[in-house]
Parts: structure tokens; sequence; C-alpha cells
């Protein structure tokens, strides 16, 4: 039997309108714009309203994508929401989608891979296409990081912004190519590098947890910064290495966005020119499930991906969590 291969057939993303920048950061805690741009190359992130939640901004994005695609929600089978900051922990942030949209026929889910959920979350979705299971997946990766960011903790407060992005996967037709690898990675000796202590079973919420400031992120940055540089560069340069494909092929680098400095480490590793990489930190920071979409969204609708171009995506994220996946784009 012939193995069914996945491709992206849509993307559409939404950021929320509030912009807010460094220099408005400057004023409620101790840093600078200088120090961020030249540590992170963020210069502003957006930040949703009172009341905006993930599934909002999912929402957003799949209703964009819907209709780029020219379908109705009717025709979607299942919908994956890659997060972590879901709009509570049950029902899932992907049945409030499939809800709010009028995807009446879907089923969905949850999945938490941090900055690794949207690849984690497209993998798991190329699969149900290539079993023949599902002919329309609505693959999604949305955060609002500001939910459980303390912005007085100048070391993590920076780093974050809140967006989505979505995809919708359908089965490749006979000549194309569509998805072509894909490795996903985790080591959860990394978990304490980066976490959010209290909320879950281990520290249920209490007056304690919530004065001791732990439904926070809490992170060893420089340590997040060191695997994350070796991890991502080297997932990008393996991927390449065992499909034969010469980094001159890659028509765009979609890498996840949370530092530039991480991405210019694997970059570097590729040699890749820079014109073939997506970047939009300075804009957006880090909107961990989120960033990866809402890059290959952007660059659809700026036209820098052609049908037959190559394209890379890569990220690393909490857990230890990383990936990259290899596609042909033919949409
Ligand atoms: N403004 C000004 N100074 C700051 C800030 C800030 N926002 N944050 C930290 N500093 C200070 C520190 O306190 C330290 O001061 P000290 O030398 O007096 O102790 C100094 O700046 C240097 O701090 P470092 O941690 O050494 O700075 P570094 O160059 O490592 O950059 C950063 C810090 C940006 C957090 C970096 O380590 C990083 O990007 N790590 C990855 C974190 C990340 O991206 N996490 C997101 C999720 S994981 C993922 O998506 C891959």
């Amino acid at each position: 039997m012939d193995i069914l291969r996945a491709k992206i057939t849509a993307a559409g993303h939404y950021l929320p309108e509030r912009r807010v920048t460094n220099l408005e950061l400057q004023k409620t805690v101790d840093t600078s714009d200088d120090w961020i741009v030249e540590r992170t190359g963020i210069r502003e992130r957006r930040v949703a309203a009172k009341g905006q939640a993930t599934s909002d901004l999912a929402v957003e994005a799949a209703k964009s994508l819907l209709k780029k695609r020219g379908i109705d929600a009717s025709e979607i089978d299942l919908i994956i929401v890659g997060t972590v900051t879901p709009d509570m922990f049950f029902p899932s942030t992907a049945c409030l989608v499939q809800h709010k949209i009028g995807a009446k026929k879907a089923w969905g889910f949850d999945l938490s891979g941090a900055c690794s959920g949207f690849l984690y979350a497209l993998q798991t979705g190329a699969q149900f296409i290539a079993a023949g299971a599902h002919k329309k997946v609505l693959v999604i990766g949305a955060d609002v990081m500001t939910s459980i960011i303390d912005f007085e903790d100048r070391a993590t407060c920076v780093l974050f912004g809140d967006g989505a992005g979505a995809v919708l996967l359908e089965p490749a037709e006979a000549g194309e190519v569509g998805i072509m690898d894909c490795l996903l990675r985790s080591d959860g000796s990394g978990g304490e590098h980066l976490y959010m202590p209290a909320g879950g079973s281990l520290n249920p919420p209490s007056v304690e947890t919530v004065q001791r400031k732990m439904h926070y992120v809490h992170q060893d940055g420089k340590n997040v910064f060191r695997y994350a540089v070796r991890g991502m560069a080297d997932i990008s340069a393996e991927i390449l290495e065992k499909n034969s494909i010469p980094s001159s092929d890659i028509k765009l680098y979609i890498p996840h966005q949370a530092n530039l400095r991480i991405i210019k480490a694997a970059v570097d590793r590729m040699k890749l020119d820079e014109s073939r990489v997506v970047v939009n930190i300075d804009r957006f920071a880090n909107t961990t499930a989120g960033t990866i979409p809402i890059c290959l969204s952007e660059a659809v609708e700026g036209g820098r991906i052609q049908k037959g171009d190559k394209i890379l995506m890569a990220s690393f994220g909490a857990g230890w969590t990383w990936g990259s996946v290899l596609m042909q784009w033919e949409a």
C-alpha cells in the first residue's frame, strides 16, 4: 500500500492588537531597550487584551486560514492545538476552538510541547493523513505567554509575547512531495531549567504558591540558551544530512523565535544565507508554540514561498523538546 504524504495547503495567523515596546517595559522593570535588542533581537511584542484567551487567538488564526483555503469549518476532521497556556486545564483549547469556529464533525486535543509544540502537533497531524484516517487536519500553535509571566522579573518578562498561527494539512496529490521528513526529540533531564512550578498536580494552587510566584515561568536563561544553541543547530543540520539536501537547496529556514543569537548560531552552522531565514522576533518576541506557524503564514503572505520550494523548520524549548521538519511547499 502506498504511504500517503501530508502537505500544508494554507496558513493563517493572528496577533493581538496591543503592542508593548521595550521602552514601555523599561518604565516598569530595570532593563533597557539597548540591552534587550543586543541580547535577544526583540524590539516589541504583542499582548492579549484582558479576557482574550489562547482559544480566541487560535480561532482568529483558524478563521484567516479557512478564508484563504476557501473552505468551511465543517470540512475539518481533526484539530490539534499545541500550547502551554490553554484557556483552562479542561475542556481542551481544541474543543473550545472546535465549537467557536463551528467545526461540527471535528474531534481534537491539546498537545504540550512548549516551543516545539507546533512541530510536535504538525507531525502528529501528518500521521492521521498518512494513515488515510483524515483528509483535513487543522494544526494550531498558540500561546498567551503573558498570562504566565512575572512582569516584575526582568530576566523573563522581556522575552515573550502572545500570538497564534495555524496550518491546514491535507493529503499530497500524486507527484507532490509535501512533508518530506521530521526529527523530533525530548530530554526530560532539562525540565529543571525551564518550567512553571505550580498549578499542576505536584503543586496545586494555594495561597502559598501564588505568594511565592510559582505560577510564572521560571528559567535558568544561560542554560536554556546553551542547550538551545546546540539543539536547534544540530537538529537542523542533521535532517539536511539525513536527506542529502545541501543547505543551498533550502529556500526558507523557519526557526523558532526565542533569541536572534540562537537563530544565528543555527544559520552559521548550516552556512545559510541570511536572506533565506525568516525572522520576526523583533516584532513579536517569543510566542512559544505560535512562532513557527506565524512566521510561515507571514512568509506565504509576503510572497516569499512558491510552489516547489523546500522549507526547513526547527525548534527548541522547555522539556527539553526539539525538532526539525523538512517539506516541499505544494500550495
Ligand atoms: N535587562 C537588563 N539586564 C538584564 C536583563 C534585562 N532584561 N535580564 C538579565 N539581565 C542581567 C542579568 O541580571 C545579568 O546581570 P549580572 O551580570 O549583574 O548578574 C546580566 O544581565 C547578564 O545576564 P545573562 O543571563 O548572562 O545574559 P545573557 O547574555 O545570557 O542573556 C537571556 C540572557 C537573553 C535570557 C539569554 O540567556 C537567553 O535568551 N536565554 C534563552 C532563554 C529563552 O529563550 N527562553 C525562552 C523559552 S526556551 C526557548 O524558546 C528556546
